[in-house]
């Protein structure tokens, strides 16, 4: 396992060309609920989760002309709309960055001005086949006709003096780091995709300029103002502008740095696994611990994305289902790290199945014999004297070490396994009620084995709001309200069924 003194995560930064979707939603949640689950282990102040926007390039360039706006007006505009759904969705960031603030533009300028000057970035004549969308070069060997290989909409051709960032030098030093830290890139199959790209190809280095006539929005070169800064460069660079800067001698100092984990879409890989661990090493900085891509939200056979045209809205599911069945599904639903099939069904059967007959039902019926049997006192704690009851006792003490296990970097951050355990006991005390059958031990008048069970049954329920905390936190929170103090406070059912449509 991992350890941590302190734990810096982000996730991208997406683009604010269009509204939020549950892809982006999907990321900012593991964030989300990886944050949280540290922030219990190491203290609030020892974590630090960045999020934000990337609010250069051409693409949003375009879409501002195409709404008639300059393009920090449009960016501005569709900003809120992600802050606003991270808002809804209970994230709990520290800090969230957009490309276009003055800490940022500084730093990348800083940054670009130490490259240069260093040699690393030097001028060249640029030849090659440009897709829009996508904001990706491509060179002839890498295309069949003229289309994009990753969207196969159209090339552009393209041919101009521009500036490029030696990749190609760091090459050989970037796969002996991959092999050397085994952590670095997640999951497995990734590292290995990364690792034989790196060993199969050579590296051509990047172009990271763009001559303003045909792009105006990004940040202007430092040493060659006719030129932005190609918005790749410029968006990778914020992990460390957020939390940190350069002193007088151009080295870069952060009280957070290197990050603990970047959170990404497997789409973004390339530009995570090996742009950025090059760029970091030219400017004598340490690369982040880990970078983790998790799979794609599929609808049917198709990547959900805003240029796809097939997005589904968070805040859709959110007001229909509620934040935490959201969450819970999109962390339960799917091995991280794998691709998965978005659906309404998919969600109203998780939350029938886990949410309403599982934790919702051990609550109520909990709840409702603490009512029927001690008016309401919860009673005291005491050992339970039967061979279930002693295997449910010795699995919640398992709890919590069950979950770290799997909230590792080593296990892929494996979320669903985290919470299919948690359940696993739920299971076991719902079982347990319906084999030791209360209502009869009342009517013997056995009241310590009905006060022992009872009690164990509250101990289950405890625990499990702990362990849901940082994936539910709003529902550990409902539980504890009801279940936390000496006398229960029973609300509304936490779940109630939900028949489909
Ligand atoms: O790539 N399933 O921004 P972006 C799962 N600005 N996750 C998805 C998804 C889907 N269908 N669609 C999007 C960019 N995502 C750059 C990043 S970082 C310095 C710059 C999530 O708006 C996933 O995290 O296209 C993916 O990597 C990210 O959104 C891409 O967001
Ligand atoms: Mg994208």
């Amino acid at each position: 396992m991992m350890s941590f003194k302190k734990f810096y995560i982000t996730t991208p930064l997406y683009y604010v060309n269009a509204s939020p979707h549950i892809g982006h939603s999907y990321t900012n949640i593991a964030a989300d609920t990886l944050a949280r689950y540290m922030r219990g282990c190491l203290g609030r102040d020892n974590v630090w989760f960045l999020t934000g926007t990337d609010e250069h390039g051409q693409k949003i360039q375009k879409a501002a002309a195409e709404a008639g706006l300059a393009p920090q007006e449009f960016a501005d505009m569709t900003v809120r709309q992600f802050r606003e759904l991270w808002e809804r969705l209970n994230i709990s960031y520290n800090d969230f960055i957009r490309t276009s603030e003055p800490r940022h533009i500084s730093i990348v300028q800083k940054a670009l001005e130490i490259l240069y000057n260093k040699g690393d970035i030097y001028q060249g004549k640029y030849e090659g086949w440009y897709c829009t969308p996508c904001e990706t070069f491509w060179v002839e060997s890498q295309i069949t006709g003229q289309s994009c290989p990753d969207c196969n909409r159209p090339l552009e051709k393209i041919s101009e003096k521009n500036y490029f960032f030696k990749l190609s030098a760091y090459q050989q030093w970037l796969i002996r780091y991959i092999q050397d830290n085994p952590l670095f890139i997640g999951p497995k199959f990734r590292r290995n995709e990364v690792l034989s790209f790196l060993k199969l190809n050579r590296l051509n280095d990047l172009c990271i300029s763009r001559p303003k006539e045909r792009l105006s929005w990004g940040i202007p070169l430092p040493f060659s103002p006719d030129y932005v800064t190609y918005v790749w460069f410029d968006a990778l660079l914020n992990y460390i502008s957020a939390v940190g800067h350069f002193d007088k001698d151009n080295r870069y100092v952060s009280k957070w740095w290197p990050a603990d984990l970047h959170l990404i879409g497997k789409d973004i890989l390339r530009q995570h696994a090996v742009y950025w661990p090059i760029m970091l090493k030219a400017l004598e900085i340490e690369p982040p611990r880990t970078v983790f891509a998790h799979g794609w939200w599929m609808t049917g056979e198709d990547k959900m994305s805003k240029s796809r045209g097939n997005v589904i809205s968070p805040l859709e599911m959110v007001d229909r289902f509620g934040i935490d069945v959201y969450r819970y599904f999109l962390l339960r639903d799917v091995p991280f790290g794998l691709d998965g099939n978005f659906s309404e069904e998919a969600i109203i059967k998780r939350f029938n199945a886990d949410l309403a007959n599982d934790l919702g039902n051990l609550v109520y019926r909990t709840l409702t014999m603490i009512e029927k049997y001690y008016a309401g006192e919860i009673p005291q704690r005491c050992k339970a004297s039967d061979v279930e009851g002693k295997s449910i006792e010795a699995a919640i003490e398992r709890l919590s070490g069950v979950c770290a296990k799997f909230l590792d970097a080593a296990a892929d951050f494996n979320f669903g396994a985290s919470l299919e355990a948690i359940w696993k006991v739920v299971n076991m005390a719902n079982k347990y009620v319906e084999e030791k059958k209360p209502w009869n031990l009342a009517k013997q008048n056995k009241s310590d084995e009905l006060k022992a069970f009872i009690r164990l049954l509250v101990e289950v329920i405890r625990k499990v709001a702990e362990g849901i905390s940082a994936s539910m936190p709003l529902t550990a929170e409902a539980i504890k309200e009801q279940l936390g103090s000496e006398r229960i406070k029973k609300g509304k059912p936490l779940f109630p069924r939900i028949d489909s449509r």
